[in-house]
């Protein structure tokens, strides 16, 4: 596969044409961005170990049946994507409260969700991705109603299988973030799945793994996520 121009350069990761017109090449930098590009630092190997991450994670989703942009990693930094029509909006899920919610409706942060809340953003940092509901996604085009649907269910799905896998690696999922585009008509999980997009706390201590330590500036950002790999099983 050969890397032609830049199609997207986003916050943290660049997206390449490559010689195949169904395939993109996604590079993850070291950029490590918060609260709508406000806050922007290099991390020595974070886009080393979001790669990997993001890797290891979509392949376990796969193996559950949920359709991933991801075909390979193919460097350190870089992997073989589906070009997908991405719909833009954020499907967001909590199984615990925390960032958002917690400052919105002034709960506790920690308390468990039951069920867990879903929420859509319009992904748009200019006016600090808004939140959204169905009728305004639909009124809009950004997605029809069965596409919409579809999100939910493969949001939801998403939550089984890396709920179980997280807490098998003694880990909380509090919440994440995930985006879909479509390739070939079919509704397909983009973007990635890392420490970058979701927060996880350690099931005992709830000490913070995750995103959070760079928001907060607690320090130890790639350190947590090489952790959390490393309780994973997964090679990075
Ligand atoms: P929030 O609490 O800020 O609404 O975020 C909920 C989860 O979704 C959290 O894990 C961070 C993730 N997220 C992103 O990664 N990018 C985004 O633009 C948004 C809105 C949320």
């Amino acid at each position: 596969m050969e890397k032609r121009s830049e199609l997207y350069r986003g916050k943290a990761k660049t997206v390449y044409h490559t010689d195949d017109p169904d395939r993109l090449i996604l590079e993850f930098r070291n950029d490590t961005s918060a609260f709508d590009g406000e806050k922007v630092e290099q991390l020595a190997d974070k886009g080393k170990v979001n790669n990997k991450f993001n890797h290891f994670i979509m392949s376990k989703l796969e193996e559950a049946g949920i359709p991933t942009q991801l075909d390979e990693c193919i460097s350190d930094t870089e992997s073989v994507v589906k070009k997908l029509d991405m719909i833009p909006v954020e499907c967001v899920v909590r199984n615990y409260a925390a960032g958002s919610l917690v400052k919105r409706l002034g709960v506790k942060e920690g308390m468990e969700l039951s069920p867990p809340t879903f929420e859509f953003f319009l992904k748009n940092d200019a006016l600090h991705d808004p939140m959204i509901n169905e009728y305004h996604i639909q009124a809009f085009g950004w997605a029809k109603a069965e596409q919409i649907e579809k999100m939910k269910e493969l949001t939801f799905k998403v939550n089984d299988v890396l709920k179980k896998l997280f807490a098998d690696a003694g880990l909380l999922l509090v919440d994440y973030k995930l985006e879909f585009g479509v390739f070939n008509g079919e509704i397909m999980l983009g973007d990635e799945f890392s420490p970058d997009g979701c927060r996880l706390w350690d099931a005992e201590t709830r000490e913070k793994l995750d995103k959070d330590r760079f928001r907060q500036g607690l320090g130890g950002v790639v350190e947590a996520y090489r952790e959390v790999a490393k309780r994973l099983g997964a090679d990075i």
